[in-house]
Order: structure tokens, then C-alpha cells, then sequence
């Protein structure tokens, strides 16, 4: 059996709009091996969303991924039609986004919702379903599982909905979990012990996971190896020891030290300065030269390619040695 869980390569999604294409995901290739977390970072809008939505085949109508494979186990996604795609998406790979409030229907009471997931996929009897259910609710944290089953989403907390999110996702024991951003739109205090539920379910069940998410930190706490994007491509990827240590993109190292000015000063983000590519018009050069201090004219005019740099540590910058050598960390 290959220890590679997911293999991506080469993924390119665009979309249609009025204005033009929208070049979201360019040529974006990774690995999830089995058991890991993976953490894919990133500011808003540089195509993280997008490159999962894309392997799951829920880009909307406007949007299409015209090149790449996302082989699970062997099997192409990109390949599959619906109904094959229904049967991986929710069994096999299990998915948590951002808000619950959208993603849980409000008028079907959760334990209902919980059970549903397994009823679909054929996996178990009514009973079993309404048993795993309950256990599940217990395993993600929610006390007074019984009570809680007969709940609608409106009266849990926004932390709690994450949870009962977290339990559908989990219940058809999937090989895969992919979260993205699972704790952006929960209060901070909430924020961890969601993360630490989504942690635990991971080392119990020894599934591999895509965590997305905005927050280094996050990544960095959580995960085995971590993939930085920006303008819709693969900056950097490496082993997360290596890579707080021996981050070797000007973009890393700026997301880096906004991590260090929260810290300093206790409260505001300190952004990169200026902005995120805009991603109308096709990539030409490396997207992050408006705002690198490192910019020369090549890397106005040439894409840098991936680059092995160390082992299983990968970038994509021309001055990927000099930023190593030369910039304090
Ligand atoms: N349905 C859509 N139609 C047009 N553009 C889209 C659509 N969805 C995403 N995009 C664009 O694709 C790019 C990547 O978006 P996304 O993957 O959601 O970013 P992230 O998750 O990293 O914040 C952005 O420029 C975004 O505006
Ligand atoms: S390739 Fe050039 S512009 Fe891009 S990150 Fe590296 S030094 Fe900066
Ligand atoms: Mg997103």
C-alpha cells in the first residue's frame, strides 16, 4: 500500500466573470501521506479554498479545473462523475469549512444530521447510526450527548456547531479530513479547544488531514508538514521543523514576522505591505514581486519553479540561497 494518501499535480482552476478569467490555482502539486497533517497557509484569496473545492468537485458553474490529476488511492477525482464523487466525498473524505451556520441545515435537529452522513453512505441501521451518533457527539466534546441530538443548530453556540460539523465529517471514518479555516469565524478561546478536538480525532483515528488555513501559527502547531500559497501557486513546502527553522521564501519569512508582531504587541496584525496579486490576468513572473524586497528583474519576467532545497523542503524563488544565507530568520 503507498503511504501516499492523496497525490496532486499540477492543478489549475480558473473561473469565468464578466471582467475576464480569474487564474485562481495555478499548476498547484502536493502529497498528503497517510496519518499526517498537512497544513496549507496563506493570505485570503491566494487559492487554497479553491485547489480542495476543486479535488472535490465543488467549484461552482462558473469555474473549471482545466489541467492536473488528484489521485486518492490510486484514483484520478478529477476523473470521476457525481454519482462516483458522492460516494468518496463525505465517506472516504471527510470535510469541515468554515461556518457552520451554511454548511448545517437549520430546520433537521444535528443528532439527525449526524446520523444522516452514515444512513446515506448505507454504513449501518437506523439504531447503529443514532448510537454511533450519540458516541460521536460525545467524542468531539459535546457533553450531554442525548440531550443534544434532539437540538437544532439555533440553539448551540457557533463553537458547538463546529463540533457537531466536525462529528458528520468524522462519521463515515473517513481517510481523509480536510479543514479549511474550521476555526475563523469562532472567538478566539473557542478557536483552540475546536482545534484540539480536530487534533485529537486525528492522532485517535490516524487519519490524514488538510488543515487550511490564514494563521502560521495555527499550522505550525498542528501540523506535519506545511505548503505556503500565494497568487494561486505553491511558494514553499517543507517538514514544519525545517520550516520554522529554514523557511527560505521572502513571502514565508514576511508571514513569519507578522506572527512576531502579534506577539510583540499583544493585539494587531501587522500586515506584509501591499497587496495580493490580482488574479485577472494570467501569472507572469513570481507573484509575490510587488511586495518582495528581494525583487530583481528576473523574477518580474520568469515563473521560479519548485526547487528542492533541502530534503522534502521545496521553493519556489530565485533567491531562495540568499534568503537562506543571508536574512536573519
Ligand atoms: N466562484 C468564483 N468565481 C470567481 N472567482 C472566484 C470564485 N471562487 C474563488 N474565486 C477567486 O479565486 C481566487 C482564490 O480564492 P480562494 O481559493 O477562495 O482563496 P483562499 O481560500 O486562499 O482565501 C480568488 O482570487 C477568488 O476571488
Ligand atoms: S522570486 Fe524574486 S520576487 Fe519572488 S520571492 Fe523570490 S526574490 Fe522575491
Ligand atoms: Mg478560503
Amino acid at each position: 500500500m503507498s503511504d501516499i494518501l492523496l497525490d496532486v499535480r499540477d492543478l489549475t482552476t480558473h473561473f469565468r466573470r464578466p471582467d475576464g478569467l480569474v487564474y485562481a490555482v495555478n499548476g498547484v502539486s502536493f502529497q498528503v501521506r497517510r496519518g499526517e497533517t498537512l497544513g496549507i497557509v496563506g493570505e485570503s484569496g491566494s487559492g487554497k479554498s479553491v485547489s480542495v473545492l476543486s479535488i472535490l468537485g465543488l467549484i461552482g458553474e462558473n469555474g473549471k479545473v482545466v489541467a492536473g490529476t488528484a489521485e486518492f488511492e490510486g484514483v484520478d477525482l478529477l476523473k470521476l462523475n457525481r454519482h462516483e464523487m458522492r460516494a468518496v466525498r463525505g465517506r472516504e473524505i471527510g470535510i469541515v469549512f468554515q461556518d457552520p451556520m451554511t454548511s448545517l441545515n437549520p430546520i433537521k435537529r444535528v443528532g439527525q444530521q449526524v446520523m444522516e452522513v452514515m444512513l446515506v453512505h448505507r454504513l449501518c441501521s437506523k439504531q447503529e447510526a443514532w448510537d454511533r451518533a450519540v458516541a460521536l457527539l460525545e467524542e468531539v466534546g459535546i457533553a450531554d450527548p442525548h440531550r443534544r441530538m434532539k437540538n437544532y443548530p439555533f440553539e448551540l453556540s457557533g463553537g458547538m456547531r463546529q463540533r457537531v460539523m466536525i462529528a458528520i465529517a468524522l462519521a463515515c471514518q473517513p481517510k481523509l479530513l480536510i479543514a479549511d479555516e474550521p476555526t475563523t469565524a469562532l472567538d478566539v478561546t473557542v478557536q483552540m479547544q475546536v482545534l484540539s478536538v480536530l487534533r485529537e480525532a486525528q492522532v485517535n483515528r490516524q487519519m490524514s488531514t488538510i488543515m487550511i488555513t490564514h494563521d502560521l501559527g495555527v499550522a505550525t502547531n498542528l501540523c506535519d508538514r506545511v505548503i505556503v500559497m500565494y497568487g494561486g501557486q505553491v511558494m514553499e513546502s517543507a517538514p514544519v521543523e525545517e520550516f520554522v527553522r529554514h523557511s527560505a521564501h521572502p513571502y514565508s519569512r514576511a508571514l513569519k514576522s507578522s506572527i512576531l508582531e502579534i506577539g510583540s504587541r499583544g493585539r494587531k496584525i501587522a500586515p506584509i505591505p501591499g497587496n495580493p496579486p490580482v488574479m485577472i490576468e494570467p501569472p507572469r513572473g513570481c507573484p509575490f514581486a510587488d511586495r518582495c524586497l528581494l525583487v530583481t528583474d528576473r523574477c518580474r519576467d520568469e515563473i521560479p519553479d519548485l526547487r528542492i532545497i533541502a530534503q522534502e523542503h521545496v521553493v519556489a524563488c530565485h533567491r531562495a540561497e540568499e534568503v537562506l544565507e543571508h536574512v536573519a530568520q
